[in-house]
């Protein structure tokens, strides 16, 4: 679609739907040139799962903008991944992307994820329900030393199986709001193949699990969820096994004053950023106390 304003560049522009993986490179440049951190991987896992979702801008044929919404199912939606490259911004860009954004989801419920200063104009905008604030926190880890506390041996903690894959979408079954969730996640669990998956165990019930991949810069964790905080750290402990580096920059994205922000902080990781706030169109029920780190905080949250 093309489209016509004030900006004489608009005339130039045309928004369309992108599934070019070359496209998706321009995007992941664009993105860590704001220090996000991404790579094309973590992105294919929501194109993947929808393949409508994700929209770019081109000016004379060149890619300057992206956006995305991911329609995680008939009633829900989250949107991200909004970037315009430096020299084309404030020329209408961002809006004609999120103008076909919209299109795409339609009347679900949408989540989106917003700075401090823009929470008044996403309210005007209809995102009415604030949902809960949190933050993006990295460091360096001291593996060594996190490796040789001992709390949590009453626990089994081990490497993700395809035969655990029941019990872990049953536990992920109490705490997320997307349903169906199997497909999602098969998806991450097989994310880039680099990714590693631990499960925490006992007596044959599954009451925890985590994951890490590695991405731009080190590593990410997401999500932890556990029944406890000693459980969080058991699975945290094998997670960080399974990398090579001594000292690996780890990233978690976690909820403002919670348990998991203590345990980002025990292993060094500090704020980079302000905080952000998760909000909807219309409020959102899930469970907040098993849940250690999120899954992401671009396309999807919980
Ligand atoms: C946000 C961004 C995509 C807007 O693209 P753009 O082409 O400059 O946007 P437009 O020219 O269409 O309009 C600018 C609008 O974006 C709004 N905007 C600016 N920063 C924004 C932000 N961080 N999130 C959402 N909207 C933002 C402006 O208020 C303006 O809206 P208004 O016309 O209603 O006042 C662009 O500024 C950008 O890439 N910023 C860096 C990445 C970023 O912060 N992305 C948003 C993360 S949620």
């Amino acid at each position: 679609m093309s489209y016509h304003s004030k900006f004489d560049l608009r005339t130039k522009v045309v928004v369309r739907q992108s599934t070019e993986r070359s496209e998706w490179e321009e995007l992941v440049r664009l993105a860590n040139a704001e220090n996000w951190n991404e790579t094309i991987s973590d992105h294919e896992v929501y194109f993947n799962f929808d393949p409508k979702g994700i929209f770019v801008a081109l000016v004379d044929g060149k890619p300057v903008g992206f956006t995305a919404a991911i329609n995680w199912s008939d009633d829900f939606a989250v949107g991200g991944l909004s970037i315009v490259n430096k020299q084309y911004r404030g020329r209408g860009i961002g809006h004609a992307l999120w103008e076909e954004r919209l299109k795409h989801v339609g009347d679900r419920n949408f989540m989106i994820f917003s700075a401090p200063n823009r929470i008044e104009a996403n309210k005007r905008l209809g995102f009415t329900a604030e949902i809960c604030r949190f933050q993006m926190m990295s460091g360096k880890v001291n593996k060594a030393k996190y490796l040789s506390r001992t709390e949590n041996d009453y626990n089994v903690i081990v490497p993700y199986e395809e035969g655990h894959f029941d019990g872990v979408l049953a536990y992920d079954n109490l705490i997320h709001y997307i349903n169906p969730r199997d497909r999602f996640l098969r998806l991450w669990f097989a994310h880039k193949n680099k990714s590693r998956v631990a499960v925490a165990m006992a007596a044959d019930q599954v009451v925890g699990y985590g994951c890490i991949y590695p991405t731009y810069e080190g590593y990410r964790i997401g999500p932890l969820y556990a029944d406890s905080g000693d459980i969080a750290a058991g699975l945290l402990r094998e997670l960080l096994d399974t990398i090579p580096e001594p000292q690996p920059t780890i990233t978690m994205a976690v909820f403002s004053d919670s348990a998991g922000f203590k345990l980002a902080k025990e292993l060094n990781l500090s704020c980079q950023t302000p905080y952000e706030t998760a909000m909807c169109r219309r409020e959102i029920q899930f469970r907040t106390d098993k849940i250690y780190a999120v899954f992401d905080t671009q396309l999807t949250f919980v």
